[in-house]
This record gives C-alpha cells, structure tokens and sequence, in this order.
C-alpha cells in the first residue's frame, strides 16, 4: 500500500532529497563542533551553520542573520521568547488559537504572579486584532499569537495587531509555527519583536530544530534561559552578552542545522510565493472535495486564501482518532486525529467533547493525486459509516 503522507503540520515529511544528502553528507565526512576548532572541518562547521542563518535570516527578510538563535524545536524558541521576558506581577495577552506550547509556560507563569488574558476568537477560529488590543492594561509586558492555527490552519491578524502594539510600545511574540516557509512575509510585515518557529516543519529542516528571530535591541532584555559554553569569550565565566552566542549555550545540533539550512535553501530557490500557489491549489482541491461529502463538517474558513495547508474536519458516526486508524490501515494515508495540543481552540470551536478533529495537512511535496485519494478515502467512510 502507497504512503500517503499528510501530518505535514506536525511535521512536513518527505523532506528534499538534498536535506538528507546534507545531513548525511556532513555527518561521514565532516562531524566537527561548530564555533570551536581552528581546523578545516571545524572551519567548514563554521561556515554551514552561517550559511544556514542566513538563509532563514533571508526567509525573514533580515539583514543581519545573528538575529537568529538556533533552538531545540518550536517549543523551546518560544520558551525563550516567553521566559525570557517575563517577571512576575507582569500581564501577558495571548488567545484562545494557540498550542500548548505558549499556553502551559503561562499556565505556570500564573502560579508566580504573572496574569494572563486569553483573547478569543469567532466560529472560523480567527481572533479580531481589536480584542487583544483590548484586552492590554499597563502591566502587559507583551502579547503572544499564532499566525495560523494548528487546528484550523485559519490565518491570524497578526501584522494588524502587530502594527496596533508597535504604536503603543508593546512587545510582539509570533508563533510561526505554522506559516515560516509556507507563506511569503518578513519579520517587518507583521512588526514582530521576536517570532519562533521550528525548523523542521514549513522550513523543511530535520526534527530537533527551532528558530527564533531576535529583534535588534530585544536581546537586552531577553534574559538567556540556557548558561554555558558558546565557544567564544571563553576567559568569562558569565553568559556573552553578543548574538546569538547569548542564547546558543552548548555545542549546536549541527546535523539538523545543516538539514534546516538546505531544507530553507531549497525553499528559497523554489520561492515561497511558489510553494504557497502550490499549497493555495492543494488546500482548495481538499476543501472543494471535502465539502462534497456527505456527513463531513469542515472547521474552520472554507477559502484556502484564508489559511494555511490544512483542513480539519470531522465525521459524523465516527470518532476522530477512529477515523485516522481506518485512513492508515486502509488507505495507507497518515493523519492525525484530537487536540492537536491545542484544548482551547477545541473548546471554541465545541470539538473538545467529541475527541477533537481530523486534521489533513499538505507539505510542498504532496500532490493532487494525494488529495484525490484522501477525498475519495474519506468518501468509502462517509458512504459506510
Ligand atoms: C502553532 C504551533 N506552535 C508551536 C508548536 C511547537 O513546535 P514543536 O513541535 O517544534 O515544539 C507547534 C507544533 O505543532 C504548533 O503547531
């Protein structure tokens, strides 16, 4: 049975050819330490891991590629992000679309005194920029949102909260999860001071990486969350104070890094304005045949301009995950079923109860006969359940 891949929002798979030829490439015949050796490999390290900055610097539309830190994963950029700016007393505003990844920091951040407000959101799950300028008071150190929900894929308002926040002084964290290397935009765009996002989702890296963008003059403010060896200011026993040293402590995952940095050179020549007219066409094949089923709901906007490669839906007589196992065994065709680490957009959109959603999502290398096999999967269900 053919594999059909479509839990790209998880993690895109297959990758390029040329990330696994770099990855594999780098580990046979190279293997050295970045930002610690004199010698040609070492050297070599060197200038792979500075390609790959500023290659996801260029996706950014950023000049100086230091103001990317390389991360563990999604999760840890915006640990980063989050932990490294907040104190307690302080007020954070973020919305009912984000992953547990941004709502758990602040859950435990509200034992130590820091005060959170959850903006929500309409039926599609699109929060409106005015409520969470709304919902600032003078004690909100910054305000935290997905561009695109990982639930619904629907896109957020960010670069007109981010505009309404750069007038008022506050500070602006972006999810990217869900949208760096999948649609075209700058870190300008959206007047974000920091935006983090895994490298091996959109970007196409290896898993085991995250990227987060620092803003110029942000870094004097972001306490490092991670102390110890950069492999630069060696004499000092505190933390540098330079970018991105301040925040890289430990030797680097270079495999991943040099996966990510071909995986978003591979983006780059493609261009992304390409790679989102191919997800734009996908998306829109998934929805129009979706919408022709009988018995599937599809959450969310029903226009793909409106959000990102994935489409959440569920069946009626049929338990998400129920629904996922059959499209596997079946079908070959992989999916992924539930809270997607998400209970509060569930919750808004009243999916918590039933177990969640189904949730396709496409990557740059899926196709329309992928799509076409998933509709007409979806359709045996539908037609027997
Ligand atoms: C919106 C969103 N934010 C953050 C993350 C966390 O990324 P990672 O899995 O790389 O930690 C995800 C991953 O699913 C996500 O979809």
């Amino acid at each position: 049975m053919q594999r059909i891949y479509l839990d790209n929002a998880a993690t895109s798979w297959p990758k390029p050819a040329e990330v696994y030829d770099a990855v594999d490439r780098w580990q046979r015949e190279n293997g050295a330490p970045f930002g610690r050796g004199v010698y040609d490999s070492a050297s070599a390290t060197d200038r792979l891991v500075h390609d790959a900055r500023r290659a996801v610097a260029e996706v950014l539309g950023i000049d100086d590629p230091s103001r990317i830190v390389f991360t563990l994963n999604g999760t840890d950029a915006l640990h980063l992000a989050i932990q490294g700016l907040i104190k307690p007393g302080d007020h954070v505003v973020t919305t009912v679309v984000e992953h547990n990844s941004v709502l758990r920091p602040l859950r435990q951040l509200e034992s130590r005194g820091v005060a959170t407000a959850h903006v929500g959101c309409d039926g599609n799950g699109v929060v409106a920029a005015g409520d969470v300028i709304k919902a600032l008071n003078s004690k909100t150190k910054f305000v935290v949102v997905a561009h695109a929900s990982n639930v619904t894929g629907a896109l957020q308002p960010v670069a007109e909260i981010g505009a309404e926040l750069r007038k008022r002084g506050v500070t602006f964290i972006v999810d990217a999860a869900q949208t760096l290397g999948e649609l075209p935009f700058t870190a300008e765009e959206l007047s974000c001071d920091l935006l983090a996002s895994p490298g091996h989702k959109g970007l196409l890296g290896p898993l085991g990486t995250g990227v987060l963008y620092v803003r110029p003059g942000i870094e004097e403010r972001l306490g490092s969350i991670r102390i110890g060896g950069t492999g630069s200011q060696s004499s000092s026993t505190l933390q540098p104070k330079t970018m991105p040293d301040k925040f890289e402590a430990g030797n680097l995952n270079v495999p991943g890094v040099v996966g990510l940095g071909t995986g978003v050179r591979w983006l780059l020549e493609r261009g992304i304005a390409n790679v989102r007219e191919h997800a734009l066409q996908l998306t829109t094949r998934l929805l129009d045949g979706l919408l022709t089923l009988n018995g599937v709901r599809v959450l969310g906007p029903r226009e793909a301009s409106r959000c990102v490669g994935l489409v959440s839906l569920t069946i009626e007589g049929y338990d998400p995950q129920e629904a996922a196992a059959v499209l596997a065994t079946s079908f070959g065709i992989e999916a992924r079923a539930g809270l997607h680490c998400s209970p509060l957009m569930h919750k808004a959109l009243g999916t918590d109860a039933g177990g969640g959603t189904l949730r396709l999502s496409l990557g740059p290398l899926n196709t329309a006969g992928h799509v076409d096999a998933a509709v007409a999967a979806l359709g045996q269900l539908t037609a027997t359940g």
